[in-house]
């Protein structure tokens, strides 16, 4: 498939603070990418590199097939959606979202077509005589999002446009961006700090740290086969179990912990010897119960704490002298103390070698 927006070797420096260094990543047409990463760690300086708003340090921006590194805003084709809405607060919601067009000598009634189709679409016809101050915090995103839409533009821009609403409408938007991207299929770029977000909303995840990208994949590579200790730590909520130890004719040993990695697909099954070890096994991995009495390995554990959550509860315990989280049902009578039966499949753990953090 063509690519909608390639960036190459992409370096970007604020005075002698390098944020940005040789960054590379093509983006499939239609595709919706997201940028994720912890607060600092240059998503949102990228974002301003791809739409215009930054001049980059050195290295190449093509958007279509032209390179765009150093062409204005207006001439990239694209729409940014900010976290801030940044809407006009003296125009009502129709004069934000033909602004732009206006200024465009786009003509009148292309305008009002225009208008009306996404005030159909964020289903916003309501409220077009409004102005923002009359409107909650999720109105106003979907008109920001609204006067994106209405620019026929080849890529949208997002930088954290859900992060100011409370929980239960981030939900609904996020589920609402989705079924837009479903309907229009224009290639997005969406910037967000929110692993769920980021999970649920992506075909591509590019996981950010310092300025670089750590991992680029499909949401079920980067939950399942984490290319690196902090791309593991990073996605899951709770995160991975871990526990250091060493790798011995393919059994991870710590302690009393012994775990055959029989089964385990390595990444490359020739260059595996024997090493200091990382095991990363997420807390859904672990079973009990009688699912515990089929699994490979088993063990006792001794509950620390309960966090009851409704559908499940999260329980935090002491395996062999190691921190170990995992889900039981959200009846399971689980109480302080307890001694619980568990059960893991080491071979749907993640290793990681410790000095490289690479997986194994
Ligand atoms: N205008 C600026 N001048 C100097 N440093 C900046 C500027 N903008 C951002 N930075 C720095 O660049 C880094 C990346 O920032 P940013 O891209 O905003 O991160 P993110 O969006 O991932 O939270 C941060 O360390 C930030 O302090
Ligand atoms: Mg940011």
């Amino acid at each position: 498939m063509a690519n909608s927006v390639e960036i190459r070797n992409l370096d970007l420096s604020f005075g002698s603070v390098e944020v940005l260094k040789d960054l590379n990543l093509d983006i499939a047409e239609g595709e919706f990418l997201v940028l994720l990463g912890s607060s600092g760690c240059g998503k949102s300086t990228l974002l301003n590199c791809i739409a215009g708003l930054l001049e980059v340090t050195d290295g190449q921006i093509f958007i279509k097939g032209k390179n765009v590194t150093w062409a204005e805003p207006s001439e990239r084709g694209i729409g940014m959606v900010f976290q801030s809405y940044a809407l006009y607060p003296q125009m009502t919601v129709k004069g934000n979202l033909s602004f732009g067009l206006k200024n465009a000598k786009v003509p009148k009634a292309e305008i009002e077509e225009r208008v009306a189709r996404a005030a159909e679409i964020l289903q916003i016809e309501p409220l077009l005589n409004r102005k923002p101050g009359a409107l909650s915090g999720g109105q106003r995103q979907r008109v920001a999002i609204g006067r994106a839409l209405v620019r026929d533009v080849n890529v949208f821009l997002f930088d954290e446009p859900l992060s100011n609403l409370d929980a239960k409408l981030r939900v609904d938007l996020r589920v609402e961006l989705k079924r837009l991207h479903n309907q229009l299929n224009n290639t997005m770029i969406y910037v967000t700090h929110d692993q769920v977000e980021a999970m649920t909303l992506a075909d591509r995840i590019a996981v950010m740290k310092s300025g670089k990208i750590m991992q680029l994949g499909s949401p079920d590579e980067i939950y399942n086969k984490p290319k690196n200790l902090y791309v593991a730590d990073f996605i899951g909520s709770p995160s991975m179990n871990f526990l250091e130890g060493q790798l011995e004719g393919g059994t991870f040993k710590k302690g009393g912990v012994v775990l055959p990695m029989t089964g385990y697909q390595y990444v490359n099954p020739l260059q595996v010897t024997d090493r200091p070890v990382t095991i990363g096994i997420r807390p859904e991995h672990v079973v009990t119960g009688e699912l515990a009495a089929k699994a490979p390995v088993q063990s006792e554990v001794t509950v620390d704490l309960v966090e009851p959550m409704g559908s499940d509860t999260l329980v935090w315990s002491t395996f062999e002298g190691n921190s170990f989280r995992f889900r039981m049902d959200g009846q399971a009578p689980v109480t302080n103390g307890d001694t619980i039966k568990i059960g893991i499949d080491p071979a749907k753990g993640s290793l990681f070698d410790t000095s490289s953090e690479d997986r194994l």
